[in-house]
């Protein structure tokens, strides 16, 4: 058991909602009760078509609390008793469907009802199909509990249960535990909302060419691990690259600037810290092809381009703008000059300056840079992108607990 814990005799309502990682939830049981939780477990219906709720009585101890209408468990510990009883409710694994009652908040039974009772802090673990996942219905359903200040855990990527390979499966028992003890812990960007964007923009020519850049996404993504380990509750935006989410960030793929904008703005409400560390392209072809270009039949000496809209600089300007908004810049000369111009232009609070002359530290894993602030001072930062990421954030966090 790890020697200190936010678990430690907290109560703790594990809402178990119908799918097949259900069988997840008994480790995840098990998990929370080995680092002295009291664990409470409320299954939906359709949770019981998984796993027996017999199979967590005895893994927890206590009963299994199945239906809002039950006079027998009723007469113990009432609806609203064990609403004020708990501190945590994690709904793991949580439907497309229970993700939409919370959203909404929807009460048609026990748990749905408990969520909405309770003033207690909130989490869920999605868990469905990658289709359903994507669908816009379910990711406005999650930014509604993101805004209203629960902690998302995953969920993960790869081949789910169903044949897909995609995101939305459960992430393991203990990502789960290890996420939420950073977010319920205190750590400096406890309560803070994050957004990060990373990696490259793709702009299809048609649908086989693009145009990109050397962007590998690294820094950004160590970005929102540090974030998430520092406490905060981070979604980020990611373009295409290849690297695993950390665990206990919230993950939305795009692959067009124009993507990456709408997903930016969308989960903008509410947002302490921005940091636009992806590497969006400037340009996009402004008539992309639908079907493949031929050398045989069409013109391919020209390309005519459309700007990009700057995404940062409207994000430092929008009405709902974040506490905090932290631009990246890539400089080839003139790393110092160039990246004070954009910080003033764009309207930002802290720019990174990062020297990327003959192709450094695209894609690698060290990195060296200098955080600018509007204050006028610089602070250099080089090692592992890991720790200049945690040096980052530390300082971002010292500069947005100190603004009013
Ligand atoms: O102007 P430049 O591309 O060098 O600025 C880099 C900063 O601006 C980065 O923080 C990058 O994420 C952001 N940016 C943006 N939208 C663009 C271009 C850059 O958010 N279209």
């Amino acid at each position: 058991m790890a020697e200190t814990t936010w678990f430690q005799n907290k109560h703790i309502v594990l809402g178990v909602t119908g799918g097949i990682a259900c069988y997840k939830a008994c480790e995840l049981a098990r998990e929370l009760g080995r680092r002295g939780a009291v664990v409470q477990v409320v299954m939906t219906e359709s949770a019981t078509a998984f796993v027996s709720p017999l199979t967590f009585q005895a893994l927890t101890g206590r009963e299994v609390r199945l239906s809002l209408l039950d006079p027998k468990a009723e007469a113990g510990m009432g609806h609203i008793e064990l609403a004020r009883w708990a501190d945590l409710i994690l709904v793991a694994p949580c439907t497309a469907n229970t993700l939409a009652q919370l959203a909404q908040g929807q009460a048609p039974d026990l748990l749905t009802t408990l969520w909405v009772a309770a003033h207690c802090e909130k989490a869920i673990a999605p868990a469905m199909n990658q289709q359903m996942w994507k669908h816009d219905l379910a990711q406005e359903n999650l930014q509604r509990l993101v805004s209203s200040g629960t902690h998302i855990v995953g969920p993960d990527s790869g081949i789910q249960a169903c044949g897909d390979v995609g995101s939305g499966r459960m992430s393991e028992p203990m990502d789960i535990v290890l996420t939420l003890e950073s977010a319920l812990s205190r750590g400096p960007l406890a309560k803070r909302k994050v957004v990060i964007t990373a990696g490259p923009t793709h702009e299809p020519i048609d649908p086989v060419r693009y145009i990109a850049n050397r962007s590998s996404g690294k820094m950004g993504f160590a970005l929102a691990e540090a974030a998430s380990r520092l406490g905060a509750s981070v979604t980020l935006i990611a373009g295409p690259v290849y690297l695993q989410t950390p665990v206990g960030v919230s993950r939305i793929d795009v692959e067009t600037a124009a993507e990456m904008f709408e997903a930016v703005h969308q989960s903008l409400d509410d947002t302490d810290l921005f940091i636009g560390a992806a590497a969006v392209c400037d340009m996009r072809p402004s008539h992309p092809s639908a079907n493949k270009l031929k050398k045989s039949t069409d013109d391919l000496s020209h390309i005519t381009l459309t700007e990009n809209p700057d995404i940062i600089q409207s994000v430092a300007n929008a009405k709902n703008r974040p506490k905090l908004v932290v631009g990246f810049a890539a400089e080839t000369d003139d790393m110092l000059a160039h990246a004070t111009q954009k910080l003033t232009a764009k309207s930002l609070d802290i720019i990174i300056a990062n020297c990327v002359e003959n192709g450094q530290i695209f894609g690698q894993d060290d990195t060296q840079a200098t955080i600018l602030s509007s204050h006028g001072d610089a602070q250099v930062v080089s090692g592992s992108k890991s720790q200049v990421a945690i040096d980052i954030l530390n300082t971002l966090s010292e500069r947005l607990n100190t603004r009013i």
